[in-house]
């Protein structure tokens, strides 16, 4: 047993990293008795305490933080391993952390790609899947079943549905009267999906039902891979577009759906986290005019690095498989086709990034991470 000396606010534990300070409020809050065994939720409100909280003594006992509180009548053993988890990562150890690798346009054989039929009936597979999606930002999902409920059936195994302003699912072909350019036999630009919502769709699923026609290859990057790139080799035109919002929109009869959004988006860190671009979803930009003189350069070159050799994949849809992707990392395109050459027919719809990792972590929890299958595939490869 070592007994720890008290300071003002907070105390200093000797942990495997060295001495580390903790906050006397952080330290009550992060007693385990907070967390209600049934419910699993914080049912400890340190504001309903008189006074903030102050200990009468604290000491470390087999591996835990044992504080005696002097202002309330109760003892708080802290795990020392939440103690280390902080002082390492300054937060709670999450198997859905997975660092993003990057990847470049040599990486189409390296998609993960699992069947349908696995990823609905066993979570290893499951885990093999949503881990690819974190770590990739896309996977591949094979032989789906050809029923109308085929889609959502696949979905549920991540998450429930986002709707868009399409509703829940939108098919890609060629329409009449098309609401997007998607629904042509045009080009399609390289592009992440409806930036004019609030919160564009996170995780985005295409099923490609039927595929006959002559072109319409699909174009992918991975636009973290992009930005760094362009960090790399052009520092201030990173820090142009991860700094400033350029607005978006998605109009049409019945929806005018407007969002300003960064096209490098980054965390507290400066770690690339996204990006968002689509230049047929793109307003006028509302920059001051003089920004724009250094602002437009950076974007212009931006998206010409998009269309470079080194990071585009290219490959034909395949009718049975569906392609899914992180819409904030993952950049879409696709090539004309000859709209009278065959059918092309694809189902999509998303769901979000929050329902991915959660999925992932539960099946985690459960001693499903599907690391073993993620470096098999890299080394076999
Ligand atoms: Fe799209």
């Amino acid at each position: 047993m070592t007994q720890i000396d008290l300071s003002t606010s907070g105390l200093t534990v000797p942990l495997s990293s060295g001495e580390v300070y903790f906050n006397y409020c952080w330290l009550r809050d992060a007693c385990p008795s907070c967390i209600d065994s049934q419910t699993r939720e914080r049912i400890f409100d340190v504001a309903s305490l008189p006074d903030l909280p102050r200990p009468l003594s604290a000491r470390l006992e087999n591996d835990a933080l044992v504080i005696d509180w002097k202002t309330e009548n109760q003892v708080s053993h802290i795990p020392l391993a939440l103690l280390e988890s902080f002082a390492t990562r300054g937060r709670t150890e999450d198997p859905a952390g997975i660092s993003p690798k990057l990847w470049y346009s040599d990486q189409a054989p390296h998609f993960a790609r699992v069947p349908q039929h696995a990823v609905l009936s066993d979570p290893d597979a499951r885990a093999q899947l949503t881990h690819a999606l974190i770590e990739d930002g896309i996977a591949i999902v094979t032989d789906m079943a050809g029923d109308d409920d085929s889609l959502p059936r696949l979905v549920e195994m991540i998450g429930s549905i986002t709707p868009s302003a399409e509703g829940l699912f939108f098919d890609v072909r060629v329409e009449i009267e098309p609401t997007n350019l998607a629904f042509t036999a045009g080009p399609l630009e390289m592009h992440t999906d409806l930036p004019g919502e609030e919160a564009a769709p996170g995780v985005q699923f295409l099923h490609c039902i039927e595929n006959t026609v002559e072109g319409g290859l699909s174009l992918f990057l991975d636009g973290a891979a992009v930005a760094e790139a362009l960090r790399e080799e052009d520092p201030e035109s990173f820090r142009l577009l991860a700094d400033n919002k350029i607005p978006f929109f998605y109009r049409h009869d019945n929806w005018d759906y407007r969002a300003h959004q960064r096209v490098i988006e980054t965390d507290a860190d400066g770690r690339v986290t996204g990006v968002t671009i689509s230049q047929h979803l793109q307003d006028a930009m509302d920059l001051p005019q003089d920004l724009l003189d250094s602002y437009y350069p950076a974007f212009i070159k931006f998206l010409k690095m998009m269309q470079e050799d080194r990071f585009l994949v290219r490959f034909r849809s395949e009718a049975g498989n569906c392609v899914i992707f992180d819409n904030h990392r993952i950049v879409h395109g696709r090539e004309g086709y000859v709209a009278d050459s065959g059918k092309r027919h694809l189902r999509g719809c998303y769901t979000d990034r929050g329902a991915l990792r959660s999925t992932y972590r539960v099946l985690a929890k459960q001693g499903y991470s599907g690391r073993t299958f993620s470096e098999a595939s890299r080394q076999s490869a």
